[in-house]
């Protein structure tokens, strides 16, 4: 939809907006009519820089062709049927996508945060079906991050935050201990637990990486007590990290892990993919969704994995992420710079994030704080060299004017 097709002027929209609807993200003031790549464009024809990539969903480019196209052809030929038939799209993807990551079984969802629901209901599916009704304990991790609804949001790390605050009671049967800590994990587990949850790098925690000792560790811990590892892979999936998942660096295996954000080329869709083993607690009636493997987005996301994977999109988010990075850290006033492949944070000294992030807005670069402190940049991983150096000189003069360094 066009602006200029409806008869209604900008601040009229964003006047329809505040008194229509229950506003819970602080917006950016500019309206994103078009999008295409690397740049997003208002109504004025302005064009904005994207490092935020739609928060890490528009990996393959904003309006990929190739995921256009999918788009128009299966809207035109069905788009969404009830759970029964067997549908081209969800078959060809689930095949992909097990090969793809090793996984034996797949299960869609329509969003990260549902994704993350399934994994936690299969979990203890499974802990009740081997081990009995009292063995269904999830151990997650501080600053963890895995989505709004109860389930997700109860194994949120986050207690005493405004994602928790006056939503109690949260789902029972959740313990969080600190990330990069085994000991603590150790200590955190007993013979109720059923399964350690981790980001393998948390996002909207900060972007902190987990240490390669700390998630071996964790996968010896899981086998030494019989527990699942479950990984949720909603940002770090699908080429962010620079692999295709995130654990394929570390050298793990998740017993099941989530997707959702990359994988569907801006369509929404998520999936929880499990071995064998696991997958099999969830027989006929157990659980589902009407929207799961809906045709439409499953051809989106069919398009957009092969488009991953067939442009080598992980391997350039390394060398990219790697670029950035160097560059990053030879800004001013940097605590530090952590991330890896495209999903960077960069800490400062002091409380200058919203600030900084306020300022590239001015200058039509997109990306978010977390917090006070740290800038995260997730850019669609199609990036060049050109498109990292023109973020980071408006990225420096924002830091720069925030600092009040003068030249
Ligand atoms: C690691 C992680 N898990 C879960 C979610 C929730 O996904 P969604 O917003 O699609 O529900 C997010 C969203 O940012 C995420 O980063």
């Amino acid at each position: 939809m066009r602006l200029k097709d409806t008869g209604v002027s900008s601040q009229e929209l964003k006047d329809m907006v505040s008194k229509y609807m229950i506003e819970t993200y602080e917006r950016f003031d500019f309206i994103a009519e078009t999008a295409k790549g690397m740049y997003i464009y208002d109504e004025k024809g302005d064009a904005y820089l994207d490092f935020y990539g739609g928060v890490a969903v528009n990996s393959v480019g904003n309006v990929n062709e190739r995921v256009l196209e999918a788009i128009k052809d299966q809207a035109a030929d069905i788009m969404h049927t009830f759970n029964y038939p067997y549908t081209i799209p969800q078959a060809l993807l689930a095949k992909l996508i097990c090969d793809t990551i090793g996984m034996d079984k797949i299960f869609f969802q329509n969003s990260g945060t549902e994704a993350n629901e399934g994994m936690i209901k299969l979990a203890r599916k499974y802990g009740t079906d081997n081990f009995g009704p009292e063995r269904y304990h999830i151990v997650t991790a501080t600053k963890g991050f895995h989505g709004r609804t109860f389930g997700a949001l109860s194994a949120t790390g986050q207690p005493g935050t405004a994602l928790h605050n006056g939503f109690g009671p949260l789902l029972e049967g959740f313990k969080f201990a600190e990330f990069n800590n085994l000991d603590s994990f150790r200590d955190a587990c007993d013979e109720n637990t059923i399964a350690i949850m981790l980001e393998p790098i948390q996002g909207e925690g900060g972007v902190n990486p987990a240490t390669d000792e700390f998630m071996t560790g964790i996968r010896d811990l899981c086998d030494e007590k019989g527990m699942l590892l479950l990984l949720d892979e909603i940002q770090t999936g699908w080429g962010r990290t620079g692999t295709v998942m995130a654990y394929q660096g570390y050298d793990v295996k998740p017993d099941i892990v989530t997707m959702a954000k990359a994988m569907g080329g801006g369509m929404p869709i998520g999936a929880m993919c499990a071995s064998d083993k696991v997958a099999k607690s969830f027989g006929m009636g157990t659980h589902g969704s009407t929207y799961a493997g809906h045709a439409l987005s499953c051809a989106a996301a069919y398009a957009a994995c092969n488009e991953i994977i067939e442009k080598k999109l992980p391997e350039n988010a390394e060398i990219m992420g790697n670029y950035f990075m160097e560059k990053l850290s030879t800004l001013p006033h940097i605590k530090e710079v952590r991330g890896k492949g495209l999903l960077i944070g960069v800490e400062f000294d002091s409380d200058k994030a919203v600030e900084i992030k306020h300022r590239c807005l001015d200058k039509k670069l997109l990306l978010t704080a977390i917090g006070k402190r740290v800038i995260r940049t997730i850019p669609p991983l199609v990036l060049d060299k050109a498109d990292i150096d023109k973020a980071f000189l408006i990225l420096k003069e924002s830091v720069e004017e925030s600092y009040a360094i003068k030249h």
